[in-house]
């Protein structure tokens, strides 16, 4: 990712941000992989006001091709029918669509019943609580901001869902565990995402995911590894302070390794459960334990400072004999120059089959 779309989604997150709109065509381009999921069910898009979503336009345009029940779509705040939203108001509105009455095939004005709903439209609350109950699946990209609440509601209701997130998003002390208990995993359309802005602007993200417990097949495709370990050892060193390779691209994974592996968390587009299992996050004490504690840890800045470096000791970290240039590095009273790589997820093959 670049360093310019990972600070967009910094921003994002950090000024609250949350207003981007999901284009229709990322919408399509991931929707037609599930469209056996919707026959006779009930689908809640609960942070998306029905004049300007495009999941709104995608269920209502689809209703009667994907043999629907109702759709069900629930704005935030704002009653204003303008292009974006200012949550000028309060008040809150929800629609419900039961398909095309007039049979012209398309969803008419007059066909969905709008409904005012009693408070500010927030996913979390009763009313809203109330619809989500009713639901079925719950497709959306809800504000980053809120985003681990809106998942743990999700889960603490039992839903099926296809959200948007930030593919940083797994290395949440909250969500990690979820998907390495394959409870919930990626979908198909993973990586750099454009969206609509609330001034009319398009913004890029890099590093967008769509996060389901849907079936796909594709999860279920094995990952081809074609370079080997044994004969190559210098390219996969082993971490200093955890018995693992580490792998700086998924592509690499070589195929006649069995023990534990970092990879990138990149690697989750690719995870195929029956092929490798998750062991931890290799960042984070919580998660993993390093077999290494380093003393008087020190971090050594880009522009040369000395500071504190006691975060060495919460992550998989690489050992070199030569001093790095130009990159942060640890040093410590028993090591020599420490590297950590980016966030890491530890895994290991499954057979040797
Ligand atoms: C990232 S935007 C996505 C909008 C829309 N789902 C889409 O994909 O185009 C998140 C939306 O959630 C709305 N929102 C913010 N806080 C909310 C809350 N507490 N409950 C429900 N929606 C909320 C924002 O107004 C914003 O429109």
């Amino acid at each position: 990712m670049t360093k310019s779309k990972n600070s967009n989604l910094h921003k994002a997150r950090k000024l609250k941000c949350d207003e981007f709109y999901t284009t229709l065509s990322d919408i399509e381009k991931e929707l037609k992989h599930y469209k056996d999921y919707f026959r006779d069910k009930i689908v809640l898009c609960n942070c998306d006001d029905p004049r300007i979503s495009n999941f709104f336009k995608y269920f209502s345009y689809n209703f009667e091709f994907l043999g629907l029940k109702k759709l069900i779509t629930t704005c935030y705040k704002n009653q204003q029918i303008d292009l974006f939203t200012q949550h000028i108001d309060e008040k809150a509105i929800y629609l419900e669509y039961i398909g095309d009455k007039n049979d012209n095939r398309v969803p008419d004005s007059n066909e969905g019943d709008i409904k005012n709903l009693k408070g500010d439209g927030d996913f979390r609350s009763k009313e809203c609580i109330e619809l989500l109950k009713e639901a079925d699946v719950v497709v959306s990209n809800p504000p980053f901001s809120l985003w681990r609440e809106y998942m743990a509601q999700l889960i603490e209701y039992e839903k099926q869902f296809l959200i948007v997130g930030s593919l940083n998003a797994v290395t949440y002390k909250e969500i990690f565990p979820l998907i390495k208990d394959n409870k919930i995993w990626l979908g198909h359309n993973n990586g750099a995402k454009e969206f609509n802005n609330n001034v009319g602007n398009i913004v890029k993200f890099g590093n967008i995911g769509w996060f389901t417990n849907l079936e796909t097949k594709k999860r279920y495709e094995d990952l081809i590894l074609y370079k080997k370990y044994y004969g190559n050892e210098a390219e996969y060193p082993k971490y200093d302070n955890y018995d693992a390779i580490n792998i700086d691209k998924t592509k690499d994974i070589p195929c006649d390794y069995y023990s534990n592996m970092g990879v990138p968390i990149s690697f989750l587009d690719k995870y195929n459960p029956e092929q490798f299992e998750i062991s931890a996050l290799g960042n984070s004490r919580e998660n993993f334990t390093p077999n290494k504690d380093y003393i008087n840890p020190k971090k050594h800045t880009k522009d040369d400072r000395i500071v504190n470096g006691n975060a060495i000791n919460c992550v998989l970290t690489i050992e070199t004999d030569k001093k790095p240039y130009g990159i942060v590095y640890y040093t410590s009273n028993n090591s020599k120059y420490l590297v950590p790589p980016y966030a890491r997820i530890l895994i290991k093959r499954k057979t040797n089959i």
